[in-house]
């Protein structure tokens, strides 16, 4: 959601910003522009729609020369994606240029504040009330920092922002709050980003901006202050991560490279968390007395990332036998939720940076309450604000649908209600091992079902123009229905639904008529006989169904019409290998369907405004 590239150094600018927008397109953005300082002017260019646009219009960058420069994608929240919209926003006279990311949310009280003293706005935008801002506390300081400090006093909301002073020529300046920003460091000049991947190629040296703090640029200088201008001590993070990491190795799309890293992303998650066969969790900071302690697990998510929560409640609660509440983070910041007396909160976020989960880890820790997070991006807002953070070893995770990050949330949560059953003494012995041995085997199990993925290629294909699909399951399998569903929905836009199965009889079924594919998720032994019901009952109203079963249960052939097996494991960990057949049906649909499967429309990879 937004993206922002700053540089400053030898190279000539335009080209770099075009580059590091190109490595954030992942986020999601309707239109895009950079503005480049040639010695002289600030000059810029800006087109709704994508990104090979600007190219196109600025001669792939060498239009537009100069060595300092910012850019900007944008995801429309305040007006439509147009030219006149998209960033940079400039003051009249063009010396004062910005690019931002967040929402501006006291920008109407500004803007009248603003239009009284005369100042006129050109876009329905709230960030051009900043470039105006800054404008009217620079004249009359003629100082950028002390002008930078009193707007992010004035302004409520969240922003990253990347500044050009036509006066400053030699410097850009920006700020962060609630929105993500980092800072890289090179021989050959520094750079601003809303992410990693967007400098990687240039730098491994990176800071981590703080809320409320400002970085001054300059070819060979980085300076950090706080809102009072007061210097600010910071260290540079060093980048492990290979930038082959973040590009496509030969796959068509990421969504289909990041599929296929999902043995991997297990494996790197569970094996240094398993020695000699026992699961040790060190950043998890709690004695085994807290652990036994525990009285209720609260855990707060947005998208896939809620829908592994949803999963961890019946893995939690059937092997440690604890309570856990789950929640969408939007639905939970607002709900004022009851804690118990040894309440442990759970925000799992894949990219770290979602406002809404942000937002609810910050209103459990203002009611008293420790929050653990389970995140991917490391050096993350939540990473950073939570009280004990446990990361998926996914990698960077670049196409917008999420797959190897959910499967590693998944393993996260089975390794904490492993660990949380042995404490509490709700599994015994010998079950412990075989689950620790299962959940070694799940990568195996996964590259067995990877290694194959036509039938599910050819069964795609047959449903390219379906209007409305349906996923069934129960318990666990209702779980994976959700993620199932959800895949499809962002990526193919056929419409789609998950259902408890023994719900569907309660209204939804009367949807269901000639031809109708639904796909029943029946992994769960003991539910078997139960949903194969549920399979009669849409069969018998003309629904064309996609069983999705182990070896054991052969006989789902005699009710459905096309029936997939996955390997066998346990009840608890049957969902993750369950989706992978899921995700490759919502790709194929996508490709089928000649869509964006990495970049699916109005969708973004980091939802930074609530
Ligand atoms: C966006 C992404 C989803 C993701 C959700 C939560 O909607 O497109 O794939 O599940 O945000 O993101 P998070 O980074 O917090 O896991």
């Amino acid at each position: 959601m937004c993206g922002i590239v700053g540089y400053i150094g030898d190279e000539q600018a335009a080209p770099i910003l075009l580059n590091g927008l190109t490595k954030l397109e992942y986020r999601g953005y309707d239109s895009a522009g950079i503005a480049v300082f040639d010695g002289s002017e600030i000059r810029m260019e800006k087109v709704s729609g994508r990104l090979q646009r600007l190219k196109e219009a600025t001669d792939n960058g060498k239009a537009l020369p100069g060595m300092v420069g910012i850019g900007h994608t944008r995801w429309a929240t305040h007006g439509c994606p147009s030219d006149t919209n998209a960033h940079p926003h400039f003051n009249k006279e063009h010396s004062i240029i910005v690019v931002h990311n967040g929402i501006i949310e006291n920008f109407t009280k500004l803007k009248l504040h603003l239009e009284n003293r005369g100042y006129q706005f050109v876009s329905e935008t709230d960030t051009e009330v900043l470039a105006h801002l800054l404008d009217y506390y620079y004249k009359r300081t003629r100082n950028p920092l002390a002008a930078l400090t009193k707007v992010m006093q004035k302004v409520e909301g969240s922003y990253a922002l990347g500044i050009l002073f036509r006066d400053h020529p030699d410097s850009i300046y920006s700020a962060r709050k609630d929105s993500p920003l980092i800072v890289g460091q090179s021989e050959r000049g520094n750079f601003i980003a809303s992410d990693v991947p967007a400098i990687l190629q240039y730098t491994r040296e990176v800071f981590y901006m703080e809320n409320e703090e400002i970085a001054v640029l300059t070819r060979d200088d980085i300076k950090f202050y706080n809102v009072d201008e007061e210097p600010v001590e910071k260290t540079a993070t060093h980048i492990e991560w290979d930038v082959n990491a973040a590009e496509k190795g030969g796959y068509e799309h990421f969504l289909l490279k990041e599929i296929y890293e999902q043995p991997r992303a297990i494996r790197d998650t569970v094996n240094p968390r398993i020695k000699d066969g026992q699961i040790e969790i060190e950043e998890l900071q709690m004695t085994d007395e807290e652990i036994k302690g525990i009285d209720k697990i609260m855990i707060v998510a947005c998208g896939s990332a809620y829908h592994t929560g949803v999963m961890a409640k019946y893995v939690f609660e059937g092997m440690a036998r604890v309570p856990v509440e789950v929640d969408l983070a939007s639905e939970y910041r607002y709900r004022d939720p009851i804690f118990g007396r040894n309440t442990l909160v759970i925000v799992v976020s894949q990219s770290g940076e979602t406002a809404d989960s942000l937002a609810a880890l910050r209103e459990s820790q203002a009611h008293g309450q420790k929050v653990l997070g389970i995140v991917n991006v490391v050096g993350s807002s939540i990473a950073r604000e939570a009280d004990s953070v446990m990361y998926t070893w996914a990698g960077p995770e670049i196409s917008v649908a999420t797959t190897k990050a959910y499967s590693a949330q998944l393993a996260a949560f089975y390794l904490l209600a492993l660990k949380f059953g042995r404490v509490r003494k709700t599994i015994s012995d010998s079950d412990y091992e075989a689950y620790i041995s299962d959940l070694q085997k799940l990568p195996e199990q996964m590259e067995e079902i990877l290694k194959d993925r036509q039938p599910i290629q050819r069964f795609a294909n047959r449903y390219l123009a379906a209007e409305h699909i349906f996923f069934i399951g129960r318990g666990i399998d209702y779980a994976i229905s959700l993620e199932g569903s959800l895949k499809l929905k962002e990526i193919s836009y056929i419409h789609s639904e998950a259902y408890a199965a023994g719900e569907l009889k309660h209204g939804t079924i009367s949807l269901i008529e000639d031809g109708t594919l639904v796909v029943a998720v029946a992994t769960q032994e003991k539910l078997y006989p139960k949903t194969v019901s549920n399979i009669v009952e849409v069969k018998t109203r003309g629904a064309f169904v996609m069983a999705l079963t182990n070896e054991d249960n052969k006989d789902i052939e005699k009710v459905s019409d096309f029936t997939f097996y996955i390997p066998k494991t346990n009840r608890y960990f049957a969902g993750s290998l369950a989706v992978l057949p899921l995700q490759l049906f919502a790709y194929y649909v996508s490709l089928g369907r000649g869509l964006d499967v990495d970049k699916p429309r109005n969708l973004a990879k980091s939802v930074t405004v609530e």
